[in-house]
Parts: structure tokens; C-alpha cells; sequence
């Protein structure tokens, strides 16, 4: 069974949220439904974080399994305690620090936040995001959304209204098109509800930034197959899949370029659609093969290859290739979040070459 609506899309300024589309928003959410909104990370699917009927219309739409818990995304810090309680010291440095932005922290629920919104976990990962529209409608609302990213289940994520409608059309009651995401990935989700504060997935905020104020942070990526994934919510090895077969390089760039330009000519004498998600310093290798190029910009400006990376996934898929050929970058600073999204995007599939 999945959610059924009506879908009505309503462009708002980025900037300045006209008050109407914001309004009808916030009446929509407030009356049960699902409301689809641009973050800085990514486009969110939201219903009120106090309603389980709503949530559940999340998982529905998204096809999401119910043992995966949701982000809920606050107006202010001062309301905090609608989604969290006993919240320690070091989660209101955090907050001060990097709020509004895209860092998730996962914290002791409190007892109005719906039990499905966590997955029947006591915890609950909370978010102030900076995006105007996300605010604005917040503020509209005045109750916690749980939001999380607005496409399909382990389908790559979306970074404007029209990925979101490629997903979720008749899914969703209201999609607000604020243009495109700055970010381009999630937030970074930490978790300080165990013995020391843990990444859980790597995002927007650098890891490095965090451990500038917690020495003892904790983070160890973890890939978990299908049958593994009981272990930890979201860690799930497939996520943010592109339709076609991904395959990942990684190693000396001089020779990872090598073994793709080696693959692409093999994959196209096979008959095979091939699509390249390639930096600009990767550009001439194809020279002279029939591949189809999803530009990341410079390898240099990880800023914008996150921002760009979902989209390119997406265009690909929508040029109907059969294979995308990607080559891993550096995985500090934002380079960790682009890397843990092209290893599910690929499904494991990593090629370290010498
Ligand atoms: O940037 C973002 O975080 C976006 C925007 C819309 O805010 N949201 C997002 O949500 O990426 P989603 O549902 O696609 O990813 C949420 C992930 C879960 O898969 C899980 O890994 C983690 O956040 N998470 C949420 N609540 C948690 C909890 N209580 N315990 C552990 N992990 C949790
Ligand atoms: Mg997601």
C-alpha cells in the first residue's frame, strides 16, 4: 500500500518565502498530510513529528522499512525540548556551533515526539536547518517535522523539486520548489547517546570540525550488507542508488583514470550504455568514446561536486546508461560524505587499483 495525493507544487523564493505557498504548507502538515521542502542538505519529506498517522504516511510514500528512524527538524533551538529531553551540555555547544546547518544530533526522544518516528527507539535525531524555506515553514507549523530525504527508498536522494517529483509524484500532498540544494549531501548524523560521541554518517558538517570539540569522537565507517543491517539504522550498504551499475575507482588517480578509460572501452564494445561522473581533471581521458559525462566540476572544489552529485547520478540514469564509471577523491573535510555516498551509490562496488 503506499500513500496516495494529489501532488500540488507551489515555487517559493529561496530567499524571501512568500508568506501564501508557506502558509498552505504549514495547514497541510497541521492537518496530517506530507509536505515535501527544500533543506540546504536536500529536499526533505515532512509530517508532523507528533503525529503517527502522519509519519507513517512517510514510510509509505517513500516505501521506506518502518525499522529505519526519521530526522526531526526544529524552528529554533529554544524548541529543542519539543524533540528532545535530558539533552546534555555538549549537544547545546554543538547546537550553537553549527546550527542552523546541516548536523543531525541524536539525542534522548521526548514523549510527545511519535514512537515511529524513531523506529521504537528511546533516541531521536534532531536538526535546525539554515535553508529560509525549511525555517519558514517551521516557524509556520510551530511543531517538530520529521523530514527524511524526499525520495524513494534507497534511491539516490534529491536536490531539487524535480527529483522529488520523478519520486514522489501522487506520494506527496505539497512539494514547496525552492531550487536547488547548496549542500548537495545529508547532514552529518552524530550520535551522543552512548559512551562517546559517535558519527553515524558522514555529512555536510566535516567530521574534522566536530572532533575540534570533542577529542573523543568516534567514527568508523561501517558498510553493512542487507542481511547485516539490524546492526544500525541507515548504514545499510545499498542507499543512494542510482538504476544503473555503478562502479567506483580509487587509488592513484593517475591509474584509476587508466582502469576507467580501460573499462569504458570495454563496456561500450559490449553493447553497453556507459556514463562517466567525472571531475573536469577526468574529462580527457574519454576523449574519443561514445560516453555519456555527468560534470562534477573541479576536483578541487568539493563544494561543488557535492552539490552536484546526486544531480549527476539522477541525469545519467535519465540518459538511460546501463554502467557509471566514478573515481573516489580525498575523504576528508566534505570528501568523506561524497566518498560514503559513492560507496552505497555502488553498492560495494570499489575497484582499488595500485
Ligand atoms: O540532511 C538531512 O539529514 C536530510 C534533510 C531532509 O534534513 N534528511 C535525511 O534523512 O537525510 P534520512 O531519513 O534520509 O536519513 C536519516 C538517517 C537515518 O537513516 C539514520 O541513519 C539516521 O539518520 N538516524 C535518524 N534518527 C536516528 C536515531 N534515532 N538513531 C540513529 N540514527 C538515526
Ligand atoms: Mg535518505
Amino acid at each position: 500500500m503506499s500513500y496516495y495525493a494529489r501532488t500540488q507544487v507551489y515555487k517559493v523564493d529561496a530567499v524571501t518565502p512568500e508568506a501564501e505557498p508557506i502558509a498552505i504548507a504549514a495547514e497541510t502538515l497541521r492537518r496530517g498530510g506530507l509536505v515535501a521542502f527544500p533543506t540546504e542538505t536536500v529536499y526533505g519529506l515532512g509530517a508532523n513529528a507528533l503525529d503517527a498517522a502522519a509519519v507513517a504516511h512517510i514510510f509509505e510514500a517513500k516505501g521506506r522499512p518502518a525499522t529505519d528512524p526519521l530526522i526531526v527538524h526544529i524552528a529554533a533551538l529554544d524548541a529543542l525540548e519539543t524533540a528532545a529531553r535530558e539533552v546534555p551540555a555538549v549537544a547545546l555547544d554543538l547546537a550553537r556551533r553549527f546550527w542552523p546547518g546541516p548536523l543531525t544530533l541524536v539525542l534522548k526522544r521526548a514523549a510527545g515526539i511519535a514512537p515511529n518516528v524513531s523506529a521504537g527507539r528511546e533516541t531521536v535525531g534532531v536538526r535546525l536547518p539554515s535553508h529560509p524555506v525549511a525555517r519558514a515553514l517551521l516557524l509556520a507549523v510551530g511543531v517538530p517535522v520529521a523530514a527524511p530525504s524526499a525520495n524513494l527508498f534507497a534511491h539516490t536522494s534529491p536536490t531539487t523539486a524535480q527529483h522529488v517529483l520523478d519520486d514522489l509524484k501522487d506520494r506527496v500532498d505539497v512539494v514547496l520548489d525552492g531550487g536547488a540544494a547548496s549542500v548537495g549531501v545529508e547532514s552529518t548524523v552524530l550520535d551522543l547517546t552512548g559512551d562517546a560521541p559517535t558519527v553515524l554518517r558522514p555529512g555536510g558538517v566535516a567530521v574534522e570540525a566536530l572532533r575540534a570539540l570533542l577529542p573523543d569522537l568516534v567514527y568508523t565507517p561501517k558498510y553493512l550488507s542487507e542481511h547485516e543491517s539490524a546492526q544500525g539504522p541507515g548504514m545499510l550498504l545499498r542507499h543512494y542508488s542510482p538504476r544503473a551499475e555503478l562502479l567506483l575507482y580509487a587509488g592513484e588517480a593517475g591509474a584509476a583514470r587508466a582502469a576507467m578509460r580501460a573499462a569504458a572501452e570495454r563496456l561500450l564494445r559490449e553493447n553497453g550504455r556507459v556514463g562517466v561522473l567525472a571531475y573536469d581533471e577526468d574529462r580527457a581521458v574519454f576523449d574519443g568514446l561514445a560516453v555519456e559525462t555527468a560534470a562534477l566540476g573541479s576536483e578541487s572544489d568539493l563544494e561543488q561536486v557535492s552539490r552536484r552529485l546526486y544531480a549527476g547520478l539522477r541525469d545519467l540514469d535519465a540518459r538511460k546508461v546501463d554502467s557509471i564509471l566514478a573515481r573516489g577523491t580525498i575523504r576528508t573535510g566534505l570528501g568523506a560524505a561524497i566518498w560514503d555516498r559513492l560507496v552505497r551509490a555502488a553498492e560495494g562496488r570499489v575497484i582499488e587499483v595500485e
